[in-house]
């Protein structure tokens, strides 16, 4: 039992190293400070609509873009700019390289058949 609590604190801490770059990239793109990139760009960055509407030239669509196929300087780019409608992140490069990671793993067979195509 005593050691139980000299190892606790230790298990605690080094949790952490355990959470992998893609785990910390899923993490990040599912929940940035609070906005998450999902929301606007489809679970694994696909691109999705985020609202239908009506107005004089009749339904629109606001759509959040596919961005499986940008590259880390554009997302970086993106990440830390002024938009319209998407906000600025405050994420520092490596945040955001565990970001364009993450969605690279979970799109690989995409990006493979889509570079086939190309070839
Ligand atoms: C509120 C919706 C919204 C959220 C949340 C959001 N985006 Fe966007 N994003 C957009 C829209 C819409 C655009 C197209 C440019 C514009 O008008 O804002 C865009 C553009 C981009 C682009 C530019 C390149 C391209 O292919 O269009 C990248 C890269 C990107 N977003 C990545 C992200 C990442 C990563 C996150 C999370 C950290 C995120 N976005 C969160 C809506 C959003």
């Amino acid at each position: 039992m005593r050691l139980l609590w000299v190892f606790l604190p230790l298990l605690l801490w080094g949790g952490e190293d355990f959470i992998s770059d893609y785990e910390y990239g899923e993490m990040l793109y599912a929940n940035p400070r609070g906005v998450s990139c999902s929301q606007c760009h489809g679970k694994i960055g696909e691109g999705k609509t985020i609202v239908a509407y009506k107005d004089e030239n009749g339904k629109q669509l606001l759509k959040g873009s596919d961005i499986r196929k940008d590259s880390l300087s554009t997302m970086i780019k993106a990440v830390n700019s002024y938009h319209k409608i998407m906000p600025r992140y405050y994420l520092t490069d490596e945040e955001i390289k565990a970001i364009y990671d993450y969605l690279k793993i979970k799109n690989q067979t995409y990006l493979l058949k889509s570079e086939e195509k190309n070839n």
